[in-house]
C-alpha cells in the first residue's frame, strides 16, 4: 500500500509520459468529453457557444474567409468552429484522434451538405499535399504537447501552408501559471464517473514545475482489474518564449490577442492567442 501510494505521488520530469489519447479516445470518457463538447453553456472541452460564435465572426473577417479559402483545424474535436467557417464557404479540413468528434462532425457536414473533410487520426503524424490559407489549434492543445512534439507540429504547420499563410493558436499564459497550486486528492468515481462506468478511486495530484512554467495534472484511476496514469501537461507561455519558438520554425508572429475571438491583447489574461505568418 505504501509502496503504491508512492507511485501515486511520485513527481515524473515534464512530458515524460505523453497519454494525451487515454484521455479522448477511450469508450468511456470519449463519449463524456463529447456531450462537455456540444453543452452550449460550458468551457469544457470546447468553449461555450456564444464565444464560439463570436470567434468564428473574427476569424471570418480577420482573414476574409470566403470561396476557396482553404483552412486546417487541428485537433478540431466534434467540428463546431470548422462547421462554421465551412458554413462561410471554406474549405475546411479537421483532424482529430478521437473517433466519436469526428464521427459527429461528419455526420453534421453530410446534413448540412458542406464543404468539409475529417481525418480520424493522431495529428502529430498527420501528412498531407493539400496547401492552406490557416492553420487552426484551438484551446489550448498546443500547450499539451512537449518541446520536441511542438517543434514537430510547428514544421509541419509551415510545411502545410501556403506562403501567405496564416497560423492562429492560443496558450495558457504566466498568469494562468500563477494561480496554480501544488495539490493531492483523492474521490471515488472522481469526476462523476468520468473515467470509467466501472467503480474506481480517482487521485489527482498536481505538479508544478517552476522553471518550465509547467503544470501536470495527474490522475491515477484504480479500478478493480486495472489502474491507469493520466497526464495532463499544461505548458504556460510569456509571449517572448512563444515567440522565440515560432522563429525557431520559421513563423513570425504579427499579432497577440486575448483570445480567438481578437480581444485585445492583457498580459493578465489567463490565455493568449498568436496569429503567425511564414517568414
Ligand atoms: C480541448 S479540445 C478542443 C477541441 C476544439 N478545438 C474546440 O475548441 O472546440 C482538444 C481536441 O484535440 C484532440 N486531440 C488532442 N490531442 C490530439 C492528437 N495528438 N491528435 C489528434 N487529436 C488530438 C482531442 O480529441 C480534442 O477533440
Amino acid at each position: 500500500m505504501f509502496e503504491e501510494l508512492e507511485k501515486i505521488n511520485e513527481r515524473p520530469e515534464p512530458f515524460q509520459f505523453y497519454t494525451a489519447s487515454d484521455l479522448w479516445t477511450d469508450e468511456h470518457t470519449s463519449k463524456q468529453m463529447l456531450s462537455f463538447h456540444l453543452n452550449e453553456a460550458i468551457d469544457v472541452s470546447s468553449r461555450n457557444a456564444e464565444f464560439i460564435n463570436r470567434s468564428v465572426e473574427w476569424i471570418a473577417s480577420e482573414f476574409n474567409i470566403g470561396r476557396d479559402f482553404k483552412i486546417a483545424d487541428f485537433g478540431c474535436g466534434p467540428g463546431l468552429y470548422a462547421a462554421s467557417l465551412a458554413k462561410r464557404g471554406a474549405s475546411v479540413t479537421g483532424i482529430d484522434f478521437s473517433k466519436r468528434s469526428i464521427e459527429y462532425a461528419k455526420e453534421v457536414a453530410a446534413r448540412e451538405q458542406l464543404n468539409s473533410k475529417y481525418v480520424n487520426q493522431n495529428y502529430l503524424e498527420f501528412g498531407t499535399e493539400d496547401r492552406f490559407d490557416l492553420v487552426l489549434m484551438i484551446m489550448c492543445d498546443f500547450c499539451a504537447l512537449s518541446p520536441t512534439q511542438r517543434k514537430g507540429i510547428l514544421s509541419k504547420f509551415h510545411k502545410i501552408l501556403k506562403p501567405s499563410g496564416s497560423l492562429l493558436i492560443d496558450v495558457y499564459s504566466l498568469s494562468a501559471f500563477e494561480q496554480r497550486e501544488e495539490a493531492a486528492s483523492y474521490e471515488v468515481n472522481q469526476l462523476n464517473g468520468f473515467w470509467s462506468p466501472n467503480k474506481y478511486y480517482g487521485f489527482l495530484n498536481t505538479f508544478k514545475y517552476d522553471e518550465e512554467k509547467v503544470i501536470l495534472d495527474k490522475y491515477t484511476i484504480i479500478e478493480s482489474e486495472r489502474t491507469r496514469h493520466v497526464y495532463n501537461w499544461l505548458q504556460h507561455f510569456a509571449p517572448e518564449d512563444l515567440e522565440r519558438e515560432f522563429v525557431e520554425a520559421d513563423f513570425l508572429v504579427k499579432e497577440l490577442f486575448s483570445d480567438v475571438a481578437g480581444t485585445p491583447y492583457d498580459r493578465g489574461s489567463s490565455e493568449f492567442a498568436v496569429i503567425a505568418n511564414k517568414t
